[in-house]
């Protein structure tokens, strides 16, 4: 499956949900998350997120973003359509940290 990491946090471009096939995108106040049963790893969206948050899970170290999409995506509602980013999308777009700071 791929998954949304840190840098979408308080960017949300939402540029991905377009190019879904499946519509696997789910919606946080400030990030979105991917189903990861429901996605089926055709890899378009990833190339399309201008802030490169989303990755295949395969990539070391993203055990923490697995679990927290799979979580997510069972709570928030789902997303199809393509919003305005976050005000500050510009500003904190590769930010570290975002998690601890503007998740919420
Ligand atoms: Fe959707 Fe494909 Fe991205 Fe999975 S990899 S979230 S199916 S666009
Ligand atoms: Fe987030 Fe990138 Fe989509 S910033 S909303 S994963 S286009």
């Amino acid at each position: 499956t791929y998954i949304v990491t840190d840098n979408c946090i308080a960017c949300k471009y939402t540029d991905c949900v377009e190019v879904c096939p499946v519509d696997c995108f789910y919606e946080g106040e400030n990030m979105l998350v991917i189903h990861p049963d429901e996605c089926i790893d055709c890899g378009v969206c990833e190339p399309e997120c201008p802030a490169e948050a989303i990755k295949p899970d395969t990539e070391s170290g993203l055990d923490k973003w697995l679990e927290l999409n799979t979580k997510y995506a069972s709570i928030w509602p789902n997303l199809t359509e393509r919003r305005d980013p976050l005000p500050d999308a510009k500003a904190l777009d590769g930010e570290e940290g975002k998690l601890e700071k503007y998740f919420s």
